[in-house]
């Protein structure tokens, strides 16, 4: 329990750890209005055309971020799940980089992706929280997330250091590839992502999730619904909230619901609507289609928004820039999970049948 520094759970502790990990991951990294991002030196990206990210899991939501910023740059991007690289890559040859996402660097299916990546002529890079990983030791480059070592299954910390190493990342290849725009305010977006460690540590001392949780306990589906960056952080919010409560959560596009999925949704199915201030108009029109059908609206984002005033209760987040917020809506998710998990008397640091790192195809 020493290791645990006073929390119930190792989740916990590195719920709380994430202002210092994004402080690590930021450091240095920003200079004089540009990305410098450990070796990845300007013009190291200029022979590149199509980027492929692969990842599992947590990860592969993080990836999701990363190519939906570098897509905005007008880069050709692929997200693939790592274990379905074989049959979905299409075409590869060496311009193509292959960009694993692996917190542990150990995944058997992702670094299966990055070797026939590899083989096929692609470039591979790394974007690892393992120094001397395999995926560090075999892709051609590594960024590390600096994220510090996570013992709870549930990644936490590391899909925040992922997110943001990756939207760094982006920005450097945008830099590079011929025709590619990086983010149209780039400046402002660097400059708002200083203030990100501030405003988790922000939404950890006011956060209402321990209540809400409580309030929706007795649940039958959780539904967690975002458009745009926020599609990936509700699929991250489901994802969380089915491994460590072993309640039914999915996670859909907002405008999905209501092809399939709202068939589901009664009063018992509170769904969770992640705004990040942006985008958002199709998660709101579709929360009121669900709140017709008379489920309760969490929605989870900055205050005095269109969402918010429609929504049966609210997780607030402090204002940023949109690049940033679904990040700290994350943060929200993940206390939501850990309260409703700890009500439930859940073994939250080692859900049943889960493994930190899965070294099996
Ligand atoms: C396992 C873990 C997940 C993790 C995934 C990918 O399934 O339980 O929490 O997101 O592996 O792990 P990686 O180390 O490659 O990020």
């Amino acid at each position: 329990d020493a290791g645990k520094g006073g929390y119930d759970h190792y989740m916990l502790k590195e719920i709380h750890g994430q202002p210092t990990a994004l402080s690590n991951t930021i450091e240095g990294r920003i200079d004089d209005g540009d990305v410098a991002l450990d070796a990845l030196s300007p013009g190291t990206f200029e022979d590149v055309e199509t980027v492929q990210f692969v990842a599992c899991g947590t990860s592969y939501h993080a990836a999701m971020y990363g190519a939906q910023l570098l897509r905005a740059a007008d880069v050709r991007t692929d997200v693939l799940r790592a274990s379905e690289y074989d049959s979905m890559a299409g075409p590869v040859d060496e311009d193509t980089l292959v960009v694993a996402v692996t917190q542990s660097g150990e995944t058997a299916d992702t670094l299966d992706a990055l070797r026939t990546g590899a083989d096929r002529g692609a470039r591979t890079l790394a974007v690892t929280n393992v120094v001397g990983s395999t995926a560090a030791r075999e892709a051609d480059d590594a960024v590390y997330i600096r994220a510090g070592p996570e013992v709870g299954v549930a990644a936490t910390k590391t899909y925040s250091s992922q997110a943001v190493t990756l939207a760094l990342l982006t920005q450097r290849i945008a830099g590079d590839v011929p025709d590619a725009t990086p983010h149209g305010d780039r400046a402002a977006m660097l400059e708002t992502l200083a203030d990100l460690p501030q405003q988790v540590e922000t939404v950890l001392e006011t956060t209402d999730a321990e209540a809400l949780a409580e309030e929706f306990l007795d649940s039958q589906s959780y539904f967690f619904i975002g458009n745009g960056l926020g599609h990936s952080v509700a699929l991250e919010g489901a994802l969380k909230f089915k491994e460590i409560t072993y309640e039914h959560a999915e996670g859909f596009a907002s405008g999905q619901l209501k092809h399939g999925p709202l068939a589901l949704v009664t009063e018992a199915s509170p769904v969770i609507a992640v705004s990040t201030g942006s985008d958002d108009d199709k998660t709101r029109t579709n929360a009121i289609e669900a709140q017709s059908r008379g489920a309760p609206i969490v929605a989870v984002g900055p205050d005095d928004h269109p969402l918010v005033d429609v929504a049966d209760a609210h997780l607030s987040v402090p204002e940023t820039h949109p690049v940033w917020a679904g990040l700290l809506a994350n943060v929200q998710l993940q206390l939501l999970s850990y309260h409703a998990a700890k009500l439930l008397d859940r073994p939250i640091d080692k859900p049943r049948n889960l493994a930190k790192s899965v070294t099996v195809e």
